[in-house]
């Protein structure tokens, strides 16, 4: 009798882990926790008398050149982005991500009422009467970092502003809204933030810290604006006084000579010879990056490839590396291992050949790729855009002398 009841509780207990874990196979996935950072959009119903609209071109007509810089990043095309609005179509266009994709709330065509659920994941839509199409194509635009509550949100606090302006302490904390973001819900074992964006940065003390993570204290202690909006000598808006200002560019995995500056790569052959093989290394330093490299989205990777070439450039020997972040995302999302470059830390990769078995051996060959979109997951979400996906980084041939 007792063995019978623990069988069926056995059976009931196993039945019910299969039931779970086959949930968890198929539900949507909530990769990352709706934080109030951006559960709704920014409101616009307070905005400064000057303005006619909130679009980029009206902060133009007084600060050109920040205008001008803007329009040539991927904060300008976070909408029109093709690979975004790929993504988002295959993701079931979920409200959350146009919170930072197109912030304000004029340019979503719904309003945000209220949530049916306690995580946020499920917003109560209603038509938005100010919904306004242009600024819309605008993505993250001028007002989507620097209108709050009808003010202009900058890093002085200038009386001699048409608009209204408040001082911010520092420039990151408009940075880390959209591009850090935690999940420590149960069932999630990582620090996961949506797009994967800037995942190793820590702001709190409590977490423990671990290589490639960026751990500070305070947030002006990030240095994002130092890396990514370098100083320029300009007035800060035309006609005005040439003050110390930082220019608009947020450059990243899209700008091959922002990724090619944090690189240092050399090759070598080991010093001392041997009389059977050929030993060389190559060594990669992430040396301009504060966080990992590559950064953002884990489908941003690296491919080493080392290659031995004949007289002709045949290729007798090839070995390739990813350097990526490998995530499993079901049952449960579970970072499984990282071979992206920490900052500072050189990567050694070890190559070696007989000389009896490649006579023919002419030339070392290395080249460093950098990846933007992973290439199974492109094919996946039916992203058809091959050529822009990837570009070369680093290349080196070493000629081999007899
Ligand atoms: C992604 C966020 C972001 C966007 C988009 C953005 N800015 Fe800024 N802007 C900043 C930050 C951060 C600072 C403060 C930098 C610092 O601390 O010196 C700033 C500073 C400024 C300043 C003040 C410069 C100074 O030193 O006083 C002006 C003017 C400005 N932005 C205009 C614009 C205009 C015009 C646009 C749109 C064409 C724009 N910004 C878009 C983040 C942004
Ligand atoms: C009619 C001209 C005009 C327009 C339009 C205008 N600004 Fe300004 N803005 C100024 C002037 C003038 C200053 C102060 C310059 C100075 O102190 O040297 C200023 C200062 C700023 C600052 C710096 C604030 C600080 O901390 O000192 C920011 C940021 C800024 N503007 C952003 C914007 C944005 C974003 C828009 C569009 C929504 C905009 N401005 C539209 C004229 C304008
Ligand atoms: C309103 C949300 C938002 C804010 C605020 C914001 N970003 Fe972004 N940022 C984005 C989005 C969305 C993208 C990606 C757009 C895309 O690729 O479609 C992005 C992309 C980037 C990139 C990647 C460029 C590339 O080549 O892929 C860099 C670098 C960047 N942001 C830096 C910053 C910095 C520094 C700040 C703070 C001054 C900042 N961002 C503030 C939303 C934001
Ligand atoms: C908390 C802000 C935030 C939310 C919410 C968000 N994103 Fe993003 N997204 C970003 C930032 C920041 C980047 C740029 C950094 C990076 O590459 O991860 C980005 C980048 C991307 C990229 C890469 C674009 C490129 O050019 O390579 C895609 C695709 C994307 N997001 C899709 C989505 C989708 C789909 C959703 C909704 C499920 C979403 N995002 C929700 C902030 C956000
Ligand atoms: C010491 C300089 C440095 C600092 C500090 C730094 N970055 Fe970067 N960042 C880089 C470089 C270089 C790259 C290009 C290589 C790469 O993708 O890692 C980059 C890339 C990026 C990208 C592009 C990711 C993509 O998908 O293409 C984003 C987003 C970004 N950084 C955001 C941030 C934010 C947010 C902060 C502050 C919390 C920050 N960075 C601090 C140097 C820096």
């Amino acid at each position: 009798m007792r063995i019978t009841w623990f069988r069926t509780s056995v059976l009931v207990v196993v039945i019910a882990a299969i039931a779970f874990i086959g949930w968890r196979m198929v539900r949507p996935m909530n990769i990352f926790a709706v934080s109030p950072a951006f559960e709704r959009p920014i409101s616009t119903a307070k905005i400064p008398d000057i303005l006619q609209s909130l679009s980029a071109n009206e902060c133009a007509t007084c600060h050109k050149e920040f205008f001008d810089e803007w329009k040539t990043t991927i904060h300008s095309q976070a909408w029109t982005d093709p690979y975004y609005q790929v993504d988002l179509k295959f993701d079931g266009s979920q409200q959350i991500c146009l919170n930072c994709h197109i912030p304000l709330d004029r340019q979503q065509e719904n309003l945000v009422l209220g949530f049916n659920d306690d995580e946020k994941w499920d917003p109560i839509l209603a038509p938005n009467p100010d919904f306004d199409h242009d600024l819309q194509q605008e993505g993250v635009t001028c007002n989507a970092c620097h209108l709050r509550e009808g003010k202009i949100l900058g890093p002085r606090g200038s009386k001699n502003a048409p608009h209204p302006v408040e001082k911010i302490q520092s420039g990151n904390q408009i940075c880390v809204g959209c591009h850090v973001v935690e999940n420590d819900g149960w069932d999630t074992f990582f620090k996961f933030p949506p797009c994967g964006t800037v995942a190793e940065i820590n702001t709190s003390k409590n977490h423990g810290s671990s290589s490639g993570e960026m751990s500070v204290d305070e947030i002006s202690e990030l240095g994002c604006i130092d890396c990514h909006m370098p100083l320029v000598e300009r007035p800060v808006a035309d006609g005005f006084e040439v003050k110390t200002v930082r220019r608009h560019l947020w450059r990243g995995g899209h700008d091959p000579d922002m990724v090619k500056g944090a690189l240092s790569a050399s090759l070598r052959e080991q010093s001392v010879p041997m009389a059977k093989k050929r030993e060389f290394t190559f060594t990669l330093t992430n040396t301009g990056a504060a966080h990992y490299l590559p950064t953002g989205t884990p489908d941003r990777h690296l491919v080493v490839s080392l290659r031995l070439l004949d007289g002709k450039g045949g290729v007798i020997d090839e070995e390739t590396h990813t350097l990526k972040r490998t995530i499993m995302w079901r049952p449960f999302i579970v970072d499984l291992w990282d071979t992206r470059l920490p900052r500072g830390e050189p990567r050694v990769f070890d190559y070696s050949y007989s000389r009896k078995s490649e006579p023919d051996a002419k030339t070392l060959e290395v080249i460093v790729e950098y990846f933007l979109v992973d290439e199974k997951r492109r094919k996946r979400i039916g992203y058809d855009d091959k050529e822009a996906t990837h570009y070369e980084v680093f290349s080196q041939r070493l000629k081999l002398a007899p």
